[in-house]
């Protein structure tokens, strides 16, 4: 059956992390900035990565999207922090899928551009290091 506005139902978790969002914002001198958007729906996310030491210490995001797009946006940026950057590209959109409790089928696609803002910044980090 398609889903319906009237089946659609969200976790606990992504309705938390939707009202109060983690680690919402700009980090001035971010190591690594990946910026993406999804051309269909039209939503952009922007996630910023502190690295130190190959571990990234603090991440943060701005998305202009829908409640989906940002509650993975406050995951994705828990789930990195603290962890290294190839521990980092480990974290897939299904991980933070699944840390949020589930999403519905329809809203799966808003956990991917947390994933592809993720690897954007960790690839916009590895090419400054490469160009120190
Ligand atoms: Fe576009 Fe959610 S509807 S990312």
């Amino acid at each position: 059956m398609p889903e319906t506005p009237e089946n659609i139902q969200y976790s606990q978790k992504v309705l938390e992390h939707f009202s109060h969002p983690h680690n919402v914002g700009e980090i001035p001198d971010a190591d690594g900035i990946g910026n993406v958007g999804n051309p269909i729906c039209g939503d952009v996310m922007r996630l910023y990565i502190k690295v130190k030491d190959g571990r990234i210490t603090d991440a943060k995001f701005k998305t202009f999207g829908c409640g989906a797009a940002i509650a993975t946006s406050s995951m994705v940026t828990d789930l990195v922090k603290g962890k290294t950057i190839d521990e980092a590209l480990e974290v897939s959109n299904k991980a933070v899928v699944e840390a949020l409790g589930g999403l519905p089928k329809i809203k799966l696609h808003c956990s991917v551009l947390a994933e592809e803002a993720l690897r954007a910044a960790i690839e916009d980090y590895k090419k400054k290091q490469t160009n120190k």
